[in-house]
């Protein structure tokens, strides 16, 4: 049994900032105790230290539970920063023939490695991605997740009609592969099966219908999808199922929502739709980066959260344009500006961390630093280049410390990264 000790500034949140003012725990001389991937102890160094333990010293850094990003593409990485088109186009001219080499496994293969080491790289130690329509693509990320330890969330997504062929699938075919996927993959190690259908636009009600089927023979498993991103989409899916009420209706009218369901997007809602989230539980997972990036529109954060509704917050890599958690709560806090909101640092980075962690509904696992919890955890260094190290010359709190993070951060504020007690990025 080696016990290892991590020494830094600790930073961990138990109810949300925009709640409570009981919000985090912060210890400047603080350390966290690791046993066998698990998280045994936090607090004062000074309290926590033990003979015996491997003690790594980051001081002055500041560690965190590891970012989650809910809501990511695993087969655009090279999609990422593609010039000109909004959604619709984008998808067409960008995504499908893209996702379409992911027919080859080695490709796959190729690019799983990259995915996970960029995901590690920006701190993120869990994501919930979409793979290609290809069940390899999903065999070729478990793989990579499982050989880095960390916790994966990702489904092959289910398309049958509205791309190109070379991503189609079949309303059975997508059924069948599922299935096998979950029977080969759902609860292995630190891997989670994700029931997805793309979104209606590219689902046949067969297909729905067989995403349904899934859901209700697999209760336990998570869902992810898109909804009302672009005004142009919503006209488009109303259109392919005239009989729906709203866009949440088809999602609705197939079960596919309740608190494991998670929406990509969630922008452009009526009051109904609103009402049926927060009744049901379906989560809205905000992706602002993505959203300026296409010119989709400004998520109401506030608004649905008043409402009921659970929000969390992701990078939507590639039509989002950084891997970097502290990015995307930079432009979070832009297009808050927008709507009128302050979105405060704490608030900010709780939400990245447990927020993100009780979207998925993984809270008691991942997310904190409570006993007990996998020890996936970032090392924030607030002075990682000339501008940041500049502005922190002016900085006297924590809350100043993260606002400059979020604003100036991305991967070289990253100094190091623990997956289940490990660390993944060479010392810095
Ligand atoms: N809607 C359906 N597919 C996608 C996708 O890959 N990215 C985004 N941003 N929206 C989508
Ligand atoms: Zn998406």
């Amino acid at each position: 049994m080696t016990l290892t000790l991590l020494r830094a500034r600790v930073l961990d949140f138990h109810a949300d900032p925009a709640e409570t003012d009981d919000n985090h725990r912060y210890f400047p001389d603080g350390a966290i105790l690791i046993d066998d991937g698990r998280i045994v102890a936090v607090g004062d160094y000074a309290s926590i230290r033990r003979k015996g333990a491997v003690e790594i010293d980051h001081r002055p850094h500041l560690i965190l539970p590891g970012f989650v990003d809910p809501h990511i593409h695993f087969p655009q990485v090279q999609v990422i920063a593609s010039w000109g088109a909004q959604l619709l186009d984008w998808l067409q001219n960008y995504t499908f023939p893209e996702e379409a080499r992911f027919a080859d496994d080695d490709h796959a293969e190729a690019m799983a490695g990259r995915f996970c080491d960029l995901l590690l790289m920006h701190g993120t130690t869990t994501a919930c991605a979409f793979a290609s329509s290809h069940p390899g693509s999903v065999d070729a990320l478990f793989t990579a997740a499982q050989s880095r330890g960390m916790a994966m969330l990702a489904g092959k997504v289910m398309m049958d009609r509205g791309a190109i062929p070379e991503v189609h699938d079949t309303a059975q075919s997508s059924y069948d592969d599922s299935n096998a996927l979950i029977a080969r993959w759902h609860g292995r190690g630190r891997l989670n099966y994700v029931i997805t259908p793309r979104f209606a636009i590219t689902s046949t009600p067969e297909q729905l219908e067989a995403a349904g089927a899934l859901a209700r023979e697999n209760p336990h498993l998570h869902i992810q999808t898109h909804l009302s991103e672009n005004l142009a989409e919503i006209d488009h899916t109303l259109s392919l199922y005239p009989k729906a009420r709203d866009y949440l209706d088809i999602y609705d009218h197939y079960g596919l929502l309740g608190p494991r369901s998670l929406m990509g997007h969630a922008i452009h809602l009526s009051a109904r739709e609103v009402a049926l989230m927060a009744e049901t539980g379906t989560r809205a997972i905000h992706c602002p980066t993505s959203n300026l990036f296409l010119g989709s529109g400004l998520f109401d954060d506030a608004g649905l959260r008043a409402a009921g509704v659970v929000t969390g917050v992701a990078t939507d890599v590639g039509g989002g344009t950084s891997y970097s958690l502290l990015q995307t709560l930079n432009e979070a806090y832009k297009i808050a500006q927008m709507r009128g909101v302050n979105l405060h640092p704490l608030a900010a980075f709780h939400w990245a961390t447990r927020g993100n962690a009780i979207a998925l509904g993984m809270a008691d696992r991942i997310g904190t630093l409570v006993p007990g919890s996998d020890a996936d955890l970032v090392v924030l260094n607030a002075r990682a280049t000339p501008a940041m190290a500049l502005r922190a010359e002016r900085i006297e709190t924590l809350a100043q410390e993260l606002f400059l993070l979020q604003i100036l951060g991305d991967d070289r504020a990253v100094a190091q990264t623990y997956v289940a007690g490990k660390p993944m990025r060479p010392a810095a």
